[in-house]
Order: C-alpha cells, then sequence, then structure tokens
C-alpha cells in the first residue's frame, strides 16, 4: 500500500501563510482589475434584442480585424450537434487517389455528391437534375476551374473576364495571379464593351454589398459563372431553384466550415465538367477524401436538422443561422441609424420559399458608407482600432468599407461599442 506523507506542522503552518498571502495578492488584483474595467469599459444596457450603449469614456486598444469573412459565428452551433457531426476516420481508410473512376469527376466522393444533391432539394436553392457536380479544394479553386474550362484554348488573346462593381475583392487578383494566356481580368462589367467572348461572374447576393443580382453586360458571346456562396436563406430570402449553367457553392459559407476548404459546382455542359476536373487533376490531383467526407456528415446534419424541425435535441441550423443573423443586423442598425457618420445598403423584403415568409436580407458583410468629410473610410475606422477592407479592393470608392458579420460574438460585440463610441464624440 502506497504511504501517504502527512506535513509536519511547521510546513502546514508555512503553507497556510503562504496561501493566505497569496489569495490577498490575488484578491486584490482582481478588485483593481474590476475597478480598471469599470472605468475603461462603455457602459452596455442589455435586453433580449438591443443594446444601448453609452460611452463613458475612451474604447480599448484592442484591434478588432474584420477584414476577412471568416464564418466563426457558426461554431456555437456546430458545438452543440456532438456525434452528428463528428467523424473517425481510420488509418487505412481514404488511400486511394480515385473514389469513382466512371464518374467525370473521379475524385468525387459519391456520399458527398448525394449529400449535396439531398441539401440543395432540402433548400430549394439549386436545380441538381441535369447537372455534373465537381467538388474542388473551396470553390476558389473551382473559380479558377472555370476560367480555365470557359475560355478558348485557340484564342489569339486572353479572353476577357469582368464583373459589375462593387466585386469580390479576390477576383481580379486571382484571375491575373498566374498572368494566363488564357484568361485577363478586364475589370468593371457595366463599362464594358469589347466584342468577342467573354467571361461574367456573378455574384448573388453580392459579396460587397449583399444585393441580389442578374448578368450585365448584354452581349451574345459570354460565359457566365454564377457564384453563389452566399445563396442561402440565413443571408437572403430563397427566391427559386437557381437554374444556371454553371454554379458555384462552398461550404465556407452555408455551414461556416471554412477550414474545411470544400466547394461544389453545378456544371451543365459535359465537356465543360471535364475540363474543370482536368485543371483539378493538374492542379492537386483530386480533392482531399477526408474533407469530403467529413463535408458530407455536416451536409447531413444540415438537412437532417431541418426535416426534424426544432425539437429538444436538434436544433434546425437555419433557424439559428438566420436568427443569429437577424439579431446582428438589428444591433447594428440601431447603432448606425443613430450616428450622423455612417450609412448602410437599403434592401427590400422578399418572399423567401424556405422560411415561407416575407424576409429581409441579412448579408455576410456590412458594405458600410463614411458619410460627411470622411474620404477613406479604411483609414478612418483603423484609427479606431478596427480592420474593415477599402471600397477600393472591390473597385469603387473609398468612401465604403466592407465589414464581416461573420465574426465571433466577442468580436461583434466589441465592433458594436467602438462603432457607438465613435458617433458619440
Ligand atoms: C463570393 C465568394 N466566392 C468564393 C469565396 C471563396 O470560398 P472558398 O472558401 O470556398 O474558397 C468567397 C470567400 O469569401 C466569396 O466571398
Amino acid at each position: 500500500m502506497a504511504m501517504v506523507p502527512i506535513p509536519s506542522l511547521f510546513s502546514l503552518s508555512f503553507s497556510l501563510r503562504h496561501f493566505f498571502v497569496l489569495s490577498l495578492a490575488f484578491n486584490v488584483t482582481l478588485i483593481l482589475r474590476l475597478m480598471l474595467f469599470h472605468q475603461t469599459q462603455p457602459f452596455a444596457v442589455t435586453n433580449s434584442n438591443t443594446r444601448l450603449l453609452i460611452s463613458s469614456s475612451p474604447p480599448s486598444n484592442r484591434v478588432i480585424n474584420l477584414d476577412h469573412g471568416d464564418p466563426r459565428v457558426y461554431e456555437r452551433f456546430w458545438r452543440q450537434t456532438g456525434d452528428k457531426s463528428t467523424i473517425v476516420i481510420p488509418g487505412w481508410q481514404f488511400m486511394s487517389y480515385f473514389s469513382d473512376g466512371s464518374n467525370i469527376c473521379w475524385f468525387l466522393e459519391a456520399e458527398f455528391a448525394r449529400e449535396v444533391v439531398r441539401l440543395h432539394k432540402v433548400v430549394g436553392n439549386a436545380v441538381t437534375e441535369g447537372r455534373h457536380i465537381v467538388v474542388g479544394t473551396g470553390s476558389s479553386q473551382l473559380f479558377l476551374a472555370a476560367l480555365y474550362a470557359l475560355s478558348p484554348n485557340d484564342a489569339p488573346q486572353p479572353i476577357s473576364v469582368v464583373c459589375a462593381s462593387p466585386y469580390y475583392s479576390s477576383y481580379p487578383s486571382m484571375t491575373d495571379h498566374l498572368k494566363s494566356g488564357l484568361y485577363k481580368w478586364a475589370g468593371d462589367a457595366e463599362s464594358f464593351d469589347k466584342e468577342g467572348p467573354y467571361i461574367e461572374l456573378v455574384t448573388s447576393p453580392n459579396n460587397p454589398d449583399g444585393h441580389v443580382r442578374r448578368s450585365k453586360v448584354n452581349k451574345s458571346q459570354g460565359f457566365l459563372v454564377h457564384d453563389l456562396a452566399y445563396y442561402w436563406p440565413q443571408y437572403t430570402p430563397i427566391s427559386a431553384p437557381a437554374d444556371h449553367d454553371l454554379t458555384l457553392f462552398t461550404v465556407s459559407k452555408s455551414t461556416g466550415h471554412a477550414g474545411m476548404r470544400i466547394g461544389w459546382a453545378l456544371v451543365k455542359d459535359e465537356e465543360v465538367a471535364k475540363k474543370m476536373t482536368k485543371f483539378i487533376e493538374l492542379n492537386t490531383i483530386g480533392v482531399s477524401k477526408d474533407s469530403q467526407v467529413r463535408a458530407a456528415k455536416v451536409l447531413r446534419a444540415v438537412s437532417d436538422s431541418r426535416e426534424q424541425g426544432n425539437s429538444k435535441d436538434s436544433e434546425s441550423f437555419f433557424k439559428f443561422s438566420h436568427k443569429l443573423m437577424a439579431s446582428r443586423w438589428k444591433q447594428l442598425r440601431l447603432v448606425v441609424d443613430r450616428s450622423g457618420l455612417f450609412s448602410l445598403p437599403k434592401f427590400s423584403p422578399a418572399f423567401c420559399t424556405f422560411f415561407n415568409q416575407v424576409l429581409e436580407p441579412q448579408p455576410a458583410f456590412v458594405w458600410l458608407k463614411c458619410e460627411g468629410n470622411v474620404v477613406d473610410c479604411e483609414s478612418f475606422l483603423r484609427g479606431h482600432n478596427i480592420l474593415t477592407r477599402s471600397g477600393i479592393h472591390f473597385g469603387v470608392s473609398p468612401k465604403y468599407v466592407r465589414i464581416s458579420m461573420l465574426d465571433t460574438d466577442d468580436n461583434f460585440n466589441q465592433f458594436l461599442d467602438r462603432l457607438s463610441a465613435i458617433q458619440s464624440r
């Protein structure tokens, strides 16, 4: 039997004294921290939906980075799903490069494809019949695969790639990064007037401004790529199943699993699907099966959560995410409406076939305009320790900035506090 040493009287009294001194020191720092906290924090009155902020002193100096659209906002939902969204992969599984040699997209996992089709049916946001599914390492890889597949390979000049401004800031750099001889960024679709073939990117709802979009160039030789990363019920009313030639989706913004790096394309034309597959083959020899299987489980959990409704142990993902975005937009509007410094885009409510009611859009980004004398809104907000992305990266004026609405609760609340503090000076 193991002997438990009995402390001597001396060591016992030493440790008691030690403990007393330590606990006194701890309490004093705690009291000091609390005092400092009350001196520096703006006073926040909170009720269930609104936060009224009365700034009594300068905001804290922590930098709030809302430049990227990192979708941390959904973590809370996925934490509570447990086994429903967890996978275990034994060491021997998914060792082959191949998934299904008979499929055009030979590295597409059947389980993932099934869940993509099911989710589109459940949500009603895209037609999948008569479409080839091409999986990609994020929709970013599929975007490049689409440019490759749609570019004529015998043209004397690179095909023009256009998108109406404000456009997703990565499109120009992704298009021109490798100085391809096949395609070239040609800027704003509204002012595009070149004859001949072109590729138009249609992002709907749009990143950065959240508006629903249609193609803008009205010419005959255009290929359209519809980037529907945000065509999900938490961001915009679902009006009808999208029925385009080439449509891109991603788990990054639908379920919030950006780190999984999984996107998918719905492609009507077999030859285009083959060329996109070839691009991915040359680029990364397929797409991680581990990620596809994980994505399948996550998509299944979303579809199941819709079909099981809001039962005690299953909350609908889209109800959760819609409520969360609605609450954030409501709080933001309150703060912006009270300010004379900023303005937001105006959206029209529309009928949502998914929720069966008329709803307002609540985009993943705020497209904020600095009113009045502020010319460079990004610098202005940086001066208040809020990092945003300037309108110039989206092809428009620096009076605009894009701000992520998808960050953690803590960062979002800090952001609102900062914005309130600016206007009250
Ligand atoms: C419109 C749009 N398309 C594509 C992407 C990239 O998605 P993924 O993470 O799947 O590469 C983003 C990411 O912000 C986006 O906003």
